[in-house]
């Protein structure tokens, strides 16, 4: 009864290079996973991150970019899919006394059963369970003090979410206060909010009526309606509740988990009446399979079920990994499947000039989302499952992978319906296509408008040059004027040819132009990625510049000295040679320096000798003599590192007036201290 997780296309008709860029990518999203939960233990746990938060969110970016291009590669426990969503700055934030972890999910019976025997094994006897529906909503956390509503909260990142106890109580079936008397001092309530299916359709013909953006699923709905600054608008939403567990409880003990909903419910709380208690991994079958079976007959979306441990000890017993508990488990329901109508299958030329086809289809709602186009990968994928224009098609998606089509109803096929021919010349430019193994191409590498497209925006992105202000619009606008035939071409455009673009008044125009003029100063890693350079991203282009630092001597660089790179394999070094060897390239390389653009990274200057030389200091509280920037420039004239947190790498803490947590996390470390005078005294040596 085991169904595949995520579907593939066969491996026969992978090209060999597609092949080699999966593995990469495969590797770095395995290495981009390690390096996440390293840096949230390091910030969560420890206290002590190693990173800056836009370092941080730069990995976690070229995660989802990665994830999302090879879903098959996405894994339940991906911080991707752990992390609900980091805190907006719209709200205060709010930490959670208890962490919020996720769950692991079950995606077969065998995985769900594994589960059921390794919780049974682990605690040596029989466990019930309680079933609930997995409620596919917003997660939060409402704090009630001696009965009384005080606080709400997203779940956030996990550990700190977005403070949104005013848009919380515009929900009507959150009490306000609790029933009863005798209330715990703390009761932090866990639970979901979600949009009723009927309340999302309304909404959306009302937003639809307006002429506003309409929603993609009751999800988005509800998520969109409950961070709204003005909790006018979340009132006006028919926001719902399911709570369905505790967090933070001070003043109340439980045995058991279908103790603290029965409790939940006789205080007022709603809890889903579908939740079922059962004694069996044979019940917990049972209750899954009718709910994959009726998941449509609720008003309200669910993604699956999960079973969680009833007796409270034994959730002790077998405890949490980082993210999530070992006494729960998600089963999630089969990838959903709609048929619908394939209206035309059309074909785009991407960045790299690989033309991929793509169904569009007649809008459907299928697994939580309306499609209405889905990729077919290359033309051997569209001959496989013989699917052409007029067909009535089976689409499938699965929560986060991207819609596919799965294939034709033959029984449904118009008998006129004629097999589909990939085109000759490519949809942008009109140029003869090339076929590479799987694949077709558009070798027009310099007039396409599509690729140059494609090219100048992913130049622009944020991974890249990071030119904030210049989007596709307004990119596909710079290459209809003919203004823009490279991404070099962008430094050149000047303020009257702007104020000719529809749209562009004094502020849009000064915005664009000071975006480019600063990108002309990144770092060399930063224009690598920007060059389009074969199997060149993020990473890779880091570890290079890390090498060689500048344009000159990656163009003077021998093979063997790319290859001798560490991380930089031979197909790698190969592409990046080949690259710097292309006259093309090194023209636009060429216009790019004559433009302004960074060619060199500054080596970092050598620390200067000085009695702290090696020494790493950290400086809390104020200090009398100095300045806090004084002291640490003092400290850095000296030779030493200065740290903005205490680790054990921390030499020592200089411990001036009022000092901050580092003082307390110096002693916890053993970590040495010393005061004003002593510091002045080390400065001399
Ligand atoms: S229990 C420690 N119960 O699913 C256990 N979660 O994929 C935490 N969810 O973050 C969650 N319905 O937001 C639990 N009946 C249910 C749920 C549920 C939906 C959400 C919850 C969680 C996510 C994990």
């Amino acid at each position: 009864m085991g169904r595949k997780r995520r579907p593939e296309p066969p491996a026969e008709e992978r090209h060999e290079a597609e092949e080699r860029r999966r593995s990469e990518a495969k590797r770095r999203v395995e290495e981009l996973r390690d390096l996440i939960d390293y840096h949230n233990y390091r910030y969560h746990v420890l206290d002590d991150p190693e990173v800056s938060d836009a370092e941080y969110d730069e990995l976690m970016r070229e995660l989802r970019a990665l994830e999302e291009e090879f879903p098959e590669f996405i894994t339940p426990d991906s911080p991707t899919q752990r992390v609900g969503g980091a805190p907006t700055e719209l709200f205060a934030p709010a930490r959670h006394r208890v962490p919020m972890l996720s769950l692991d999910n079950a995606f077969s019976w065998e995985e769900l059963s594994a589960w059921g025997k390794r919780v049974e094994r682990a605690v040596g006897r029989q466990a019930e369970f309680v079933c609930e529906l997995k409620i596919d909503g917003l997660a939060v956390a409402l704090t009630y003090e001696d009965g009384a509503y005080v606080r709400g909260a997203t779940r956030g990142d996990g550990y700190v979410g977005d403070d949104i106890t005013a848009n919380i109580r515009t929900i009507r079936s959150v009490p306000m206060r609790l029933r009863g008397t005798g209330h715990p001092k703390v009761l932090e309530v866990r639970g979901e909010v979600y949009l009723p299916i009927k309340a999302f359709e309304e909404l959306n013909d009302e937003l639809r009526d307006k002429g506003q953006k309409t929603f993609a699923n009751p999800r988005n709905a509800a998520a969109g309606s409950l961070r709204q600054k003005d909790p006018g608008v979340t009132a006006s939403r028919p926001l719902r509740l399911w709570c369905h567990g505790v967090g933070a409880v001070e003043g109340r003990r439980f045995q058991r988990h279908s103790e603290i909903l029965d409790y939940l419910k006789e205080r007022g709380l709603p809890v889903d009446p579908n939740v079922r208690r059962v004694r069996s991994l044979e019940e917990v079958f049972d209750y899954c399979e009718r709910w994959q079976r009726s998941r449509h007959s609720i008003d309200y979306e669910i993604d699956g079920v999960v079973v969680k441990v009833d007796q409270i000890a034994l959730q002790e017993e077998l405890g949490a990994t980082s993210h999530a508990p070992r006494w729960a488990i998600a089963y999630k329901f089969p990838p959903e499947e709609r048929t619908t109508l394939l209206r035309e299958i059309g074909v785009h030329t991407g960045r790299t000039g690989m033309v991929t086809p793509f169904a569009f289809l007649e809008p459907v709602f299928v697994g939580g989302v309306t499609v209405s186009t889905a990729t077919l990968h290359n033309e051997d994928e569209v001959k496989r499952k013989d699917v052409r224009e007029g067909d009535t098609v089976i689409v499938r998606r699965a929560g986060d992978v991207i819609p596919e089509v799965v294939g034709p109803v033959l029984s449904k096929r118009p008998p006129n319906a004629k097999p589909w021919k990939f085109p000759k010349k490519c949809p942008s430019c009109g140029v003869a296509l090339v076929r590479k193994g799987a694949y077709w191409f558009c070798p027009n590498k310099a007039g396409c408008p599509s690729q140059n497209i494609e090219w100048l925006f992913s130049f622009a992105s944020r991974g890249a040059m990071d030119i904030d202000s210049l989007g596709y619009k307004t990119g596909i606008q710079l290459i209809e004027m003919g203004w823009v035939k490279d991404p070099a071409d962008i430094y050149s455009l000047t303020r009257e040819q702007l104020a000719q673009l529809p749209g562009f008044k004094e502020k849009k125009i000064e915005k664009l132009l000071t975006a480019t003029l600063a990108s002309k100063d990144r770092p060399i890693w930063r224009l690598l990625v920007a060059l389009n350079i074969r199997h060149v991203g993020w990473h890779v282009a880091q570890v290079l510049a890390r090498a060689l630092p500048s344009v000159g001597r990656l163009k003077k660089a021998r093979l063997e000295e790319i290859e001798a790179v560490e991380g930089i394999g031979p197909e790698i070094a190969q592409s990046v040679y080949e690259w710097f060897h292309d006259k093309e390239n090194l023209r636009l390389l060429e216009k790019l320096r004559k433009a302004g653009v960074r060619m060199e990274d500054e080596e970092p200057e050598p620390l200067p000798e000085g009695p702290l030389t090696g020494k790493t200091v950290v400086i809390t509280g104020g200090l009398v003599s100095m300045s806090r920037s004084e002291a640490e420039q003092a400290a850095r004239e000296a030779g030493a590192r200065v740290a903005s947190s205490v680790s054990k790498k921390t030499d020592f803490v200089v411990v001036g007036e009022n000092p901050g947590s580092k003082y307390d996390r110096a002693r916890q470390l053993g970590v040495e201290t010393i005061d004003e005078q002593d510091f002045l005294k080390r400065l001399k040596g």
